[in-house]
């Protein structure tokens, strides 16, 4: 069972878990996979799109690794003010997605990866870098620094953020596992690596 109490704090965000047992998180996951330019779906998730019994099942399916390991998408929701304390019940006006996979696939890379999408009227605001800076922050107290991030080569808004996170753009390589796949389909992407880690991508499984 999730802890519903949960969150990761940032002066404008709350960053917590998907709660099948909250109408309005499974409302919002929907809205995600339905929205516009958001999501390139993939065969795995894209049964979301139009079921709300999906929807509950892809979260319950999730949670109790995230629980366990912290690995896994959060979603994020807009603070009235940096002194609001967060609340579960709480009716927050969701905006996005953030994420820190490790993903499943035997061959895909053996660290986690960040991930993240707001809805389109949430961008350009700098959320997705705020929310961005808070899993990672959360993640090194966990002891997790080595991160990597992928995106379409003309993914700008993508590219952007990754730089603005301290990730250095590294080169193309095939990925699997992402999307969760558990095919032997890799997706080609531009690969990028926290500041410090290494040159060698196959180090991390790349
Ligand atoms: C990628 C995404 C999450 C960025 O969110 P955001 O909150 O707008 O990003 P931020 O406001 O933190 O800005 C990060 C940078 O991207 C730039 N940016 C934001 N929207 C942009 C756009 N549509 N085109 C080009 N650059 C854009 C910002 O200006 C900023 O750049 P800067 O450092 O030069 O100022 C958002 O565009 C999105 O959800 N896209 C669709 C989903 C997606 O592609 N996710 C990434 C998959 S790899």
């Amino acid at each position: 069972m999730a802890d519903p109490s949960f969150h990761i704090a940032t002066p404008r965000l709350f960053l917590h878990y998907f709660l099948s047992t909250d109408p309005t998180h499974v409302d919002f996951l929907i809205k995600c996979f339905n929205a516009p330019d958001v999501f390139g779906l993939t065969s795995t998730l894209a049964g979301i799109k139009s079921s709300r019994d999906a929807a509950v099942k892809d979260i319950e399916g999730r949670i109790e690794l995230q629980t366990k390991s912290g690995f896994g998408r959060y979603m994020i929701s807009l603070r009235k003010d940096a002194n609001q304390p967060f609340s579960a019940s709480e009716d927050y006006e969701h905006i996005g997605i953030v994420s820190m996979k490790l993903r499943r696939h035997p061959k895909a890379p053996k660290v986690p990866d960040i991930g993240y999408i707001l809805l389109g009227q949430y961008w350009g605001k700098g959320y997705a870098t705020e929310a961005g800076a808070g899993v990672i922050d959360y993640f090194a107290t966990r002891g997790v620094t080595d991160i990597l991030g992928f995106c379409n080569l003309e993914n700008e808004a993508s590219r952007k953020t990754l730089k603005r996170l301290g990730f250095e753009e590294r080169e193309m390589r095939c990925v699997y596992g992402l999307g969760d796949r558990m095919d032997d389909v890799a997706e080609e992407e531009l690969v990028w690596a926290r500041k410090g880690m290494s040159a060698d991508l196959s180090i991390y499984g790349l």
